[in-house]
């Protein structure tokens, strides 16, 4: 076993990526040409859903929370389904370009280019029940005369495998930094301590476990694997399919993604739990999940948000006491092979770094397969 290794030595600033998409919010929560204020990436913003078109469901719209003019909150503004009005001088912006329209001050004989101005916009998409915000790198100058950048990838997604399932989602407030919720969520030795309980798993239980790991695009991935015989979700499964039918995967994929898919035969489960940088000390972790098994179950779908509430509730309290701890600024350190997965991470984003700065590919930083063995 290697000597333990600091992960404040590894991302001493809590770093936040840009350039990726980031959940923002419940999409039931932006409605009817209301505006929304919000804060992602230390980044403030204001989103909302018009209708254009006329269109149905909506469409929505994420710009720098900021007027162009003297720095006003757009938020502080009206919204009439295309165009929002700034409170101040009542300057209106088209937000879905973020390109003004009008200057009310402008006397008939002053020409001012009114078009040239621009509020920072950002491209927001919905996705399973959440709106989603792209957060270019570098990030727009807040407006000015420049136009917003079109997303360069795909809005994540949580796979489905058949027509018709059913979908839930979660939402909790972490009082740590995102490196922390990240770290956290795929640490595999806390739960015989934190996620307790008798109809899930005792402590006595604890026994050695050995899993296989493999590099993806981006991050790795926790190999095809029959689930664990400690865990009462997959004890449900078994209603299903044959033990040994069943499989399941999970990636960590940067900056904070974290996919789990569970098949048995023709039944699915399948899960996207982001971590999304709030400010420096403040992230949110975001469950999502989709699945077309627990039909015929009683009480299916609400005993496993039941579950699933549970464990999210547990770490919530966890990392609120992990934050006291962590005021101080104390040594931390990561071992193997428990923790492993923390310092790739750790180096995944140190490479997705490197790669920005210096230009071309990122060198991942796992070369091949790796087996990981660990007690939980
Ligand atoms: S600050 Fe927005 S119109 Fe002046
Ligand atoms: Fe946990």
């Amino acid at each position: 076993m290697s000597e333990p290794e600091s992960p404040q030595r590894q991302t001493p600033d809590s770093l936040m990526l840009r350039g990726f998409w980031y959940r923002a919010l419940p999409s039931h929560q932006v409605r009817g040409n209301r505006l929304h204020k919000l804060t992602l990436l230390e980044t403030p913003l204001v989103v909302g859903c018009g209708n254009p078109t006329g269109a149905s469901p909506g469409r929505p719209f994420a710009l720098h929370d900021a007027c162009p003019h003297r720095g006003m909150p757009l938020s502080c503004g009206r919204f009439d389904g295309q165009q929002l009005e700034c409170s101040y001088h009542g300057w209106r912006f088209d937000a879905y370009t973020g390109q003004c329209q009008l200057i009310p001050s402008l006397t008939a004989d002053q020409n001012m280019k009114v078009d040239r101005i621009y509020a920072g916009g950002y491209p927001c998409a919905e996705r399973d029940s959440f709106l989603w915000v792209f957060l270019p790198d570098p990030g727009p100058s807040a407006g000015g005369f420049t136009k917003p950048a079109e997303a360069p990838v795909a809005v994540p997604e949580v796979p489905k495998f058949s027509e018709s399932f059913q979908t839930a989602y979660l939402t909790a407030d972490m009082p740590v930094s995102v490196d922390h919720g990240i770290i956290g969520l795929m640490d595999p030795a806390h739960g015989p301590f934190v996620h307790q309980a008798w109809w899930w798993r005792k402590r006595a239980s604890i026994h050695e476990k050995q899993k296989h790991f493999e590099p993806i695009p981006n991050g790795f991935r926790m190999s095809a694997h029959t689930p664990s015989s400690n865990s009462a979700p997959y004890k449900l499964l078994r209603l299903y399919a044959a033990a040994d039918s069943i499989t399941t995967t999970i990636d960590f994929i940067l900056p904070n993604l974290r996919l789990e898919t569970i098949r048995a035969g023709k039944y699915w489960f399948s899960s996207l739990t982001t971590v999304t940088p709030i400010a420096r000390s403040h992230c949110r972790i975001d469950v999502v999940a989709c699945w077309n098994i627990f039909r015929w179950v009683p009480f299916g779908p609400s005993l496993l948000k039941f579950v699933f509430a549970k464990f999210v509730e547990q770490d919530r309290r966890t990392m609120e006491l992990q934050a006291e701890g962590l005021k101080h600024n104390p040594h931390l350190m990561l071992i193997d092979d428990a923790d492993r997965p923390a310092k790739w991470y750790f180096a995944l984003k140190a490479a997705y770094q490197e790669a920005q700065l210096a230009g071309g590919e990122m060198k991942h930083p796992m070369a091949g397969p790796v087996t990981l063995k660990w007690r939980s």
